[in-house]
């Protein structure tokens, strides 16, 4: 009883999180990789060294959600790798060490992402 309890548990698990997981590199994307006309988008502000401690902070949960997720396409080494370089560099940033921005500039490459794990 108890163990079939979890094995549903588990199933309902693996059904599940892939749905959440696209959808929150789609909205990461949406919100502070792509901003409306006329508007900067957030990793600009990060990119300028403008982005405030709220916008760090936002920044870095959409990132850690979204290297949760499985990429769409390509493999997950390098999906865990291209975010792993996002969140240190925001958490850089937050720490106030001055590399952090040129460091998530590199890390922040829509193309040499897009080519390997957004899909056509
Ligand atoms: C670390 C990887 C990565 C980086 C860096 C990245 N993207 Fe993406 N992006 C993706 C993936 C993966 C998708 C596809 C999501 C899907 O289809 O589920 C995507 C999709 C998108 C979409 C479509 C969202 C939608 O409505 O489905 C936009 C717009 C976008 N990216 C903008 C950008 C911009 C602009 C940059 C650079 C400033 C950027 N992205 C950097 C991984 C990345």
């Amino acid at each position: 009883m108890k163990r079939s309890y979890f094995r549903l548990l588990v199933l309902i698990c693996l059904s599940g999180s892939p749905l959440f997981a696209d959808d929150a590199i789609e909205q990461a994307m949406k919100k502070y990789h792509k901003a409306p006309q006329g508007t900067d988008p957030v990793c600009k502000k990060v990119s300028n060294g403008e982005a405030t401690a709220d916008q760090l902070s936002e920044l870095l949960k959409a990132y850690e959600a979204m290297a949760a997720a499985k990429p769409p396409k390509g493999n997950q080494a390098s999906w865990d790798e291209k975010n792993q370089a996002l969140i240190s560099a925001v958490k850089k940033i937050q720490g106030g060490d001055a590399s952090g921005v040129s460091d998530y500039k590199k890390a922040v490459n829509c193309k040499a992402c897009h080519s390997v794990h957004k899909p056509d």
